[in-house]
């Protein structure tokens, strides 16, 4: 087993092991630049450009900037679906070479495949990632209860026989959460997956993320424009440029935890909102608020 199959791994003991031993950021950006294609790369026009970035085992951080500034393709560089032009991009102490398998995703839309029900769409990882997928005929009725518990935690306990066009926006994205967890991967990364609810149903999803993060302590990475969201779950804010995107600001969100959802109208919290505002330059009069 690599370093990086020991800290992906399903087996907490080994994961934990690897994290232990390794003394390195579960995450490490180090110099990565990206373009597209070699023609781009000679032309100089770079998605991302000189990121450097690092991420101990279990900080949950987060990325937020304009449109267009690259935040999706760092997460394809952090999976692994696409190789960075210049840097190098490591995962636990291994750089990373293809894409990586055990690693949760969630997106805005939520991707449920409509022909089956919610709990075999929560099961789909296990159908394809190892060791489970070699374990399934055999051990199948578990897995079953362990996706059944995981979508009790999220509130769709009696919803898992239904389909995803039976059920409400969010729903759908909570059974995503749990689809992009229940293969236990020690990373988790999402990408603006609230940004389609209404604001009471995202809070909600919030408090759903900061309980199964807080119980489970995996990575994430969050992509998202919310500034409010990004200080209420991470530990760590990035702030990136305008396209290209180069980070601009790491932020370490210093509130205690656990968080309630009552201390985003706290003036601690407004002010750190505030901070990255100013970064983000999204001022009246400047040009991103003429309609
Ligand atoms: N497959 C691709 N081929 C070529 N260029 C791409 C590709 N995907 C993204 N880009 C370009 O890379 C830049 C960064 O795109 P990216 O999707 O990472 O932005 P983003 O920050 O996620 O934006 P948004 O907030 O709108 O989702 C954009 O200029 C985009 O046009
Ligand atoms: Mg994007």
């Amino acid at each position: 087993m690599t370093a990086t199959e020991a800290l992906l791994s399903t087996d907490p003991a080994a994961a934990t092991a690897a994290a232990a031993g390794s003394g390195k950021p579960f995450v490490d950006f180090n110099r990565v630049w990206l373009a597209y294609d070699d023609e781009l790369a000679r032309r100089g026009e770079f998605a991302v450009e000189d990121i450097s970035l690092q991420a101990a085992a279990g900080e949950f951080i987060a990325i937020v900037g304009p449109s267009g500034c690259g935040k999706s393709t760092f997460m394809k560089l952090a999976t692994g679906l696409r190789p960075a032009t210049r840097g190098v991009v490591s995962i636990n102490g291994a750089k990373v070479a293809g894409p990586l398998q055990q690693v949760g995703m969630a997106f805005q839309a939520p991707t449920l495949l409509p022909w089956r029900t919610t709990l075999d769409n929560v099961m789909l990882p296990l159908e394809i990632v190892e060791p489970y997928r070699s374990t399934m005929r055999k051990r199948r009725g578990e897995y079953v209860e362990r996706a059944r518990a995981l979508l009790k935690t999220v509130g769709l306990a009696g919803y898992e026989d239904k389909y995803p066009w039976q059920l409400s926006g969010g729903m759908q994205q909570r059974a995503s959460i749990c689809r992009a967890l229940i293969h236990q991967p020690r990373m988790l990364l999402l990408d603006e997956p609230f940004g389609a609810l209404d604001a009471f149903t995202r809070e909600e999803l919030w408090c759903v993320l900061r309980d199964l993060w807080q119980a489970q302590r995996f990575n994430v990475i969050l992509v998202t424009h919310d500034l409010r969201e990004a200080v209420f779950l991470a530990d760590t804010v990035y702030v990136m440029s305008p396209r290209p995107g180069r980070i601009l600001l790491r932020r370490e969100i210093d509130l205690p935890r656990p968080r309630p959802l009552d201390i985003t109208y706290t003036e601690p919290f407004a002010e750190r909102v505030h901070e990255l505002r100013e970064k983000i330059g999204h001022k009246p009069g400047n040009q991103h608020d003429q309609h």
